[in-house]
């Protein structure tokens, strides 16, 4: 057998995956650390390390035992080396040298943004490149002009606030639980999303950008009311809160379609890539698809799975490996850094 074994670190989930040539799945473990964080809100990265010291191991394990492999079947170890929280990202790039250099393989790594379009790819087949790309998480809101497999551009990001991570602040602001994506999208459900004007900031901007940090803060306003201004705050209903969370996430959705139709006609693309968490949101969901039927384009987002983070994304190491992108054993993570191809020297 000429199995890869992934491994996946880099922010709150240890995760471990077992995938074959053809990129069929044939495991993938994902131990999710969300309980641990919850009361803080947000990720903490000290305690986010020592839950992947504790997982890496049996999660690993696990991805060999529903694989029904062994160490022996064996042809590569893959492991996300960029980008992430530093402490996360080297208790995988450990596990994954350890492996590679007692078992004598190679070791890929992988971009975990750019593993996030291959996620596409392995749903969409190979057809699916040349596209735009667009990875929307708790961490990144990136846009990619993607050439083909692993030529992927980044064309543009955001200046502040990741969308995801404006999700779980907009929640946190209107007492929802953490992470704030799923239960914000409920929320919006039975909301009038033009009650509420919020800004769609650089969605008229030529720049390939986001920022969201202004959006969270017309959101804190028109639940707080806003310190400079006379104007008495509207009563707390459970219809406002549902106008706030339609209105916010109409504003988020309508940035992120308008700029990747933006980036579809600016680069002559006819085919979008969507990953991340936040390409979990149904609204998103229906207004990308709506663009695209309009457009003639072709719309790929990986289902679930595959869509928040995970291990097996990192399929896309098989493509490294073809190409001879072989990681030493001095391979190093990083954690701020979103680059073409971690492999390259
Ligand atoms: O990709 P992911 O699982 O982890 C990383 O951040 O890398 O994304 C998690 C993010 C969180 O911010 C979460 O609130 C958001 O994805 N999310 C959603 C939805 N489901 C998850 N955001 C909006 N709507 C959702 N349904
Ligand atoms: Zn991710």
């Amino acid at each position: 057998m000429s199995l890869l074994l992934a491994i996946e670190s880099s922010c709150d989930e240890t995760a471990a995956a077992v995938i074959d040539r053809n990129l069929n799945v044939r495991s993938s473990i994902v131990a999710s650390q969300v309980a641990l964080h919850e009361r803080y809100g947000g990720v903490v990265p000290e305690i986010a390390s020592r839950a992947h010291v504790e997982n890496i191991l049996p999660v690993i394990d696990e991805a060999l035992r529903e694989a029904n492999a062994t160490l022996a079947d064996l042809a590569a170890v893959a492991v996300m080396t960029e980008p992430g929280l530093v402490g996360s990202l080297l208790i995988g790039l450990t596990a994954a040298k350890t492996l590679a250099w007692t078992l004598e393989l190679p070791l890929i790594a992988v971009n975990h943004i750019e593993a996030h379009i291959y996620a596409c790819r392995m749903v969409g087949g190979a057809s699916v490149f040349p596209a735009v790309g667009l990875v929307v998480s708790g961490g990144h809101s990136n846009l990619y002009n993607c050439a083909s497999t692993t030529e992927l551009e980044l064309v543009g990001s955001t200046i502040d606030d990741a969308a995801g991570e404006a999700f779980d602040k907009v929640a946190q602001i209107l007492g929802l639980p953490y992470p704030g994506g799923p239960f914000v999208q409920e929320c919006a459900e039975s909301g009038d999303a033009a009650a509420i004007k919020f800004p769609r900031t650089f969605l008229r901007d030529e720049r390939l950008a986001f920022s969201f940090s202004g959006l969270k803060t017309a959101v804190l306003y028109a639940v707080q009311g806003n310190p400079g201004s006379r104007k008495p705050v509207p009563k707390m209903t459970e219809q406002r809160r549902h106008d706030i969370a339609a209105g916010f996430q109409e504003a988020v959705v309508d940035v992120l379609v308008g700029k990747c139709e933006q980036a579809l006609e600016r680069f002559g693309r006819d085919s979008l890539c969507v990953g991340g968490g936040v390409a979990a949101n149904a609204r998103l969901r229906a207004r990308l698809q709506e663009m695209s039927d309009r457009r003639g384009s072709r719309l790929v987002i990986a289902p679930m799975q595959l869509c928040t983070d995970n291990a097996a994304m990192a399929a896309m190491a098989w493509e490294h490996l073809d190409a001879g992108r072989i990681a030493a054993l001095d391979l190093d993570v990083r954690p701020g850094l979103v680059r073409l191809n971690p492999n390259r020297r």
